[in-house]
């Protein structure tokens, strides 16, 4: 039975411009490819479209510490961005920018809308200012100790030790990350979108089914807490774009990010000759859904559906929230090798894995999807390589030998396919309820049909024996309908394996109709190997590679306390290479922020005469002040480095993880500047 043709818009939430793209990143992106490229198989008309999240401080502090404007950097991010999901197979219909045109029409746009109807409010409120840097500084901005456990360096909004929020004027000692400086209260005018106008009509579109049942009780739960205005200003410097008629005001880059998505479909539109409009003005009779992670449903559920009705534009179909991703039971972590960016996964492993595994791992709710390294390997190699690849290499052979590639004429099995054909119902019925766990294990039973009928017919056997030719084809045949069957179902999780089928099968693109042909007396090529076994070694580099290079400012930094039997941070070497080293005692005399550097300071360091200037990344750790006058260890015999900020003549020793997580090393007392340390 077909469906009659749907009008889909489809996006995935957009990443921000100052960082790469990682794994934890790519749950969502596949999770909403694979459920596009289902769709699209059905034959319904869709359009998937993303875009970077080019605005707000972190991005223009970043291009600043890089020493080029934000523009340069999301310019280059969004290059990286694009080859990424590319290699992934993440196939955007379009991939745009918030820092478009079409972005701040459509947000002007909006915003005037609101602001004509009433929507809007201005009012005075006090913010935390940093006197050096000239800037009001977001609550992550502020560091400090924590108001209610005491711990030291907390963030602004939340502390990390004990999971107290409160408000960054609660925290002890405060100072700005930007600057180091001591933050000030300062006045300032803010916009503010009155979302309590809204209540009504959220009270009802929360119930309405646009919701995972999980996430609407979330939502009511805030509903109860009361509806406050929201703060949707911020004051110049900003990168973003101004408030109409607000000179020096920008919007908050979370009201422009979500108009990032009509944007870049108005941006494909107007490529495309398709009407905007039709799609997303109030009263559309197409569908628009929105793929993202459980952390940012505030912004989804309750802030943009207000926006949309409140300016005349169509409101979401449903919003799909999923969770997060952890790897081995953990929060992805640098310092384990588990913070793993597409490049690197790129650099050791097969696209393909990684979208099988987290359909595997994937259904519709928002639990948290673990990515065990052991059952990543077991479930590809086993499942994938092992019962379904396995197919086409165990019956292409003796097609492609014994009757030059042509297949029978017959199907061998009717029962077996006819089963096979069947399940088509409930596979689609599960990719598109999302539930992608399920489909694979649909999949993977009917794999073990067909496996269990080569095995019971072995045609191996059959091929050795004279006068059997015929059923040899017909086994082999049926083998080969098995193995499309599958591909077909598995096409929107693995868009290269099917392009390759397709190609060795010598037939068309398969749509989820084709499920009811059948392939007899057709020619297919040569059979070469489609997907390869995940080799052990290739993981283990890939965690390597991912460790965080904790070397990189200018300090030596010793891993955090693995056993040394286990982890060796490099080769045993002998005395002579030791006796390499120009290891000496110096005393810090200046310590210094470095302009535009977060985590560095730059010492100035007395070793007996000698003045040497190096950068540290010790800056998270450390005060400048309370490092001056300091005695610890320097490599005085490194050959100097061009540092972005600066010359750095040698390096100091620290131990420790990182960031906090650093302790610099000092003698014993009675040491002096200069002394050889051997
Ligand atoms: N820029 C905002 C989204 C604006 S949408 C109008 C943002 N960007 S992000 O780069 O931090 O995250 C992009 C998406 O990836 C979000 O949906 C987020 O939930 C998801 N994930 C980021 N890290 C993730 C994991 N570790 N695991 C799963 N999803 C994760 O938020
Ligand atoms: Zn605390």
């Amino acid at each position: 039975m077909q469906e009659k043709q749907r009008q889909i818009l489809i996006t995935s939430a957009l990443p921000y411009a100052n960082g790469a793209i990682h794994i934890g990143h790519l749950v969502e992106y596949i999770q909403t490819d694979i459920w596009v490229r289902f769709q699209k198989m059905q034959g319904h008309i869709c359009y998937y479209v993303c875009a970077d999240d080019a605005h707000g401080t972190p991005i223009m502090l970043r291009a600043q510490q890089d020493g080029i404007t934000p523009e340069a950097l999301i310019e280059r991010i969004a290059a990286e961005h694009q080859a990424d999901f590319k290699a992934f197979s993440v196939a955007f219909d379009n991939f745009y920018s918030t820092h478009s045109d079409e972005n701040r029409m459509l947000t002007n746009t909006i915003y005037t809308t609101l602001d004509k109807k009433g929507h809007i409010n201005k009012r005075t409120i006090k913010q935390a200012y940093d006197p050096e840097k000239k800037m009001f500084l977001p609550d992550r901005f502020i560091r400090g100790e924590c108001p209610e456990c005491g711990s030291a360096d907390q963030y602004g909004d939340s502390c990390e030790s004990c999971g107290a929020t409160y408000s960054p004027t609660d925290l002890k000692n405060p100072v700005s990350a930007v600057s180091g400086a001591t933050p000030i209260e300062k006045e300032s005018e803010h916009y503010f979108f009155k979302l309590g106008d809204f209540a009504d009509m959220l009270r009802k579109w929360i119930r309405a089914g646009h919701l995972q049942a999980e996430v609407a009780n979330k939502l009511n739960e805030w509903f109860e807490a009361g509806l406050q205005e929201w703060d949707i200003s911020r004051d110049a410097p900003y990168f973003g774009f101004e408030i109409p008629h607000a000179p020096g005001k920008y919007f908050y880059v979370w009201l422009d990010a979500p108009v990032g998505y009509l944007a870049s479909f108005q941006n494909l539109c107007d490529k495309t000759q398709l009407d905007f409009d039709t799609w997303c003005k109030a009263g559309s009779n197409t569908e628009m859904y929105h793929f993202i992670g459980k952390d940012i449903i505030y912004f989804h559920a309750l802030f943009w559906p207000a926006i949309l009705e409140g300016s005349g534009f169509r409101t979401p179909t449903a919003i799909f929230a999923h969770g997060f991703l952890t790897v081995n039971g953990q929060k992805m972590s640098k310092s384990r090798g588990t913070f793993i960016t597409a490049r690197t996964y790129l650099n050791h492993l097969d696209p393909e894995y990684l979208r099988y595994y987290f359909a595997v791992k994937s259904g519709s709710g928002i639990d948290d999807i673990d990515l065990n390294l052991e059952d990543f390997q077991a479930r590809v190699n086993a499942d994938l390589v092992g019962k379904v690849i396995n197919i086409a290499s165990r019956c292409a052979g003796f097609i492609k030998k014994r009757f030059a590639g042509k297949l029978a004429a017959t199907i061998h099995d009717e029962t077996l396919l006819k089963t096979m054909v069947d399940s088509n119902n409930a596979i689609a019925k599960a990719y598109a309820a999302r539930e992608y766990a399920k489909a694979m294990r649909e999949i993977t039973t009917l794999a073990d049909k067909v496996n269990q009928y080569i095995d019971d017919q072995k045609p191996w056997i059959i091929a050795k024996q004279d006068g059997r030719d015929d059923e040899l084809q017909a086994v082999c045949t049926m083998g080969i309908n098995g193995f499309r069957l599958l591909v077909l179902y598995l096409k929107p999780v693995l868009p290269v394996l099917a392009v390759k089928t397709e190609n060795f099968l010598n037939i068309a693109p398969m749509q989820w109709q084709d499920v009811a042909d059948t392939l007899t007396e057709h020619t297919i090529n040569a059979f070469k190997p489609l997907l390869t076994r995940v080799e052990k070694k290739h993981i283990t580099a890939m965690i390597e590679n991912s460790k965080e290079d904790l070397n990189a400012h200018g300090s030596a930094q010793v891993a955090a306390t693995t056993p040394l039997a286990d982890k060796p941070i490099a080769d045993t070497i002998s005395i002579e290479d030791f006796m390499k080293l120009d290891l000496r005692i110096a005393k810090i005399i200046k310590a210094e922020t470095v302009e535009g550097a977060d985590k560095l300071l730059q010492l100035t360091l007395d070793i007996g005469g000698e003045s040497r200037k190096v950068f540290a990344g010790i800056k998270a750790a450390y005060s400048a002040a309370e490092l001056e006058g300091k005695l610890t260890v320097m490599v005085a015999n490194l050959a100097p480095r061009k540092m972005r900020f600066g010359l750095s003549e040698g390096m100091i020793l620290v131990a420790g993880a990182g960031g906090r997580e650093l302790f610099i090393l000092s003698p014993d007392q009675g040491a002096e500047p200069g002394m050889r340390v051997k």
